[in-house]
Parts: C-alpha cells; structure tokens; sequence
C-alpha cells in the first residue's frame, strides 16, 4: 500500500463516530458490518469471501471487456472513484495492477482494513498485492501526474443521479450515498483525457448522455450500466 493509506480497525471505529451520522460499525473475523439503523441499511463488507469476492471472480462482466486487454498492453488501472472497491477487486483478480482513489476518510479505512484482512488470505494475497490504495480527491491526484507516465486505464464509476421512477440503487449504493457523493467529475474526466496511457473508462447508467463534448470509441453494456471506452493512444 502507498505511504498515506489509512489505518486500522481502531482508527475505522473512530472515524464512524466522528463522521456525525447514524451508523453502526463491527469489525468482526468475517469481514466488516455496516448498519445504517435510521435508514434500516446494512450490510457486510469483505474481500474475501460474500458477494463483492464472488462477483470479482466473474469473467464475463462488460467492466473487464472495457478496462483490460493485453493485446492492447492495459496492464495498469487508475480507479479514480473506489467507493466500496467492488471493481477495483475485480480489476485486481482478473490480473490488473489496480490503484484506488478514494476520498471519502471512512470509505479509505474501510478499504484498507478489508485490504489488509484479503492480503493474509491464503488465495486473496496475490490479489491484494495488485492493490494499492490511496486517499485522495481524485483531481488533485490528477493533477500531479505526468500524462501517459503510469496508468494505461483511467477508470471512473462517479455516483449515478436518483433515478426518475423513484427505484432505489441496492442497499450498498444507497448507504454510500449517505456516506459521500461526487465531487469535480467533469474536470476528473477531461484531465484524466489528458493523462491516461492508453484509455479512459466511465460507467454511466444505461441510458444516460455521454460525459463531455466527445463520443465515446467502443460502449460495453449490461443490463442497467453501460462502459464508454474512451482511447487515449
Ligand atoms: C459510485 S461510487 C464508486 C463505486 C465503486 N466503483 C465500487 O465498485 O464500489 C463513487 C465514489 O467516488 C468517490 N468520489 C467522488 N468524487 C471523487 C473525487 N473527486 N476523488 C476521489 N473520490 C471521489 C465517492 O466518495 C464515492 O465513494
């Protein structure tokens, strides 16, 4: 992990009380119980075993067409936006050296502590050494990188706007929600144009305008989300 990664255990209990909102927080051996009781929210977060280390495992989803091809050399990813790390996780296990932004302070410990619990895992190891996590708003990290220098793939999965019918995200996206929102999205993406290796990569949902004046190269889509590929090189 990079020099200013968060803490652990401890320091997450602390940052949940400082946060000023309702929500329960256990570290337990499983992986690390989060409860909005207000909202009656909640749910577990792990790397190594439920369902974001099933998901990882998954070959066919549209994120790897659109974020990795070793015949097109895409070795590295920058996750901008990490969230609660589900695809930089799957980044990682399908062999991606991946690194994640996060801003939020309590979403970084999270990461961390699930991070360093995937990293003693006798078959997550070897994944967690293609982690590295960083706390950081995106721009700024952004800003400082020389273009084309380290990153083939610059990725962005920027919080979606309420959908029109009212139809809730699932609990995990809406307890983020409580937690952060987006923050300078449109200059990450034009700056991330600039400095990506290879391509730039946005999930938006499926039937949402494109970010920016340009159109994206390829478009990957699933059955909600769909992956604008933007080629850098
Ligand atoms: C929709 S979530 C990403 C979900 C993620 N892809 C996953 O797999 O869990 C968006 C995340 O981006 C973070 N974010 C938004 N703007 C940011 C910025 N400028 N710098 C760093 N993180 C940012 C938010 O705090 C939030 O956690």
């Amino acid at each position: 992990m990079s020099d200013n990664r968060p803490g652990t255990a401890e320091v997450l209990l602390g940052l949940a009380s400082a946060a000023g909102i309702d929500i329960d927080i256990n570290v337990e051996d499983e992986g690390i119980n989060i409860e909005l009781p207000g909202a009656d929210l909640g749910f577990r977060h792990s790397f190594v075993n439920g369902p974001m280390a099933r998901r990882a495992r998954q070959s066919t989803q549209a994120l790897l067409r659109a974020c990795t091809n070793r015949q097109r050399n895409i070795r590295s990813v920058l996750d901008l936006t990490a969230g609660w790390g589900a695809d930089s996780l799957t980044l990682a296990a399908h062999g991606q050296q991946v690194t994640m932004l996060e801003q939020n302070s309590l979403l970084c410990a999270i990461l961390a502590c699930s991070l360093e619990r995937l990293a003693l895992d006798e078959r997550g190891h070897e994944i967690a050494r293609r982690l590295t996590l960083t706390k950081a708003n995106a721009r700024d990290f952004l800003q400082d990188l020389d273009a084309g220098q380290d990153f083939d793939c610059i990725y962005l999965d920027p919080m979606f706007p309420a959908h029109k019918s009212g139809a809730k995200p699932g609990r995990e996206m809406q307890i983020l929600q409580t937690l952060t929102g987006n923050t300078d999205i449109e200059s990450c993406f034009e700056l991330s144009l600039q400095k990506a290796r290879r391509r730039v990569v946005v999930k938006r949902p499926l039937k949402a305008p494109a970010f920016g004046e340009s159109r994206p190269d390829m478009v990957y889509r699933e059955k909600s989300i769909r992956l604008d590929v933007y080629l850098t090189r």
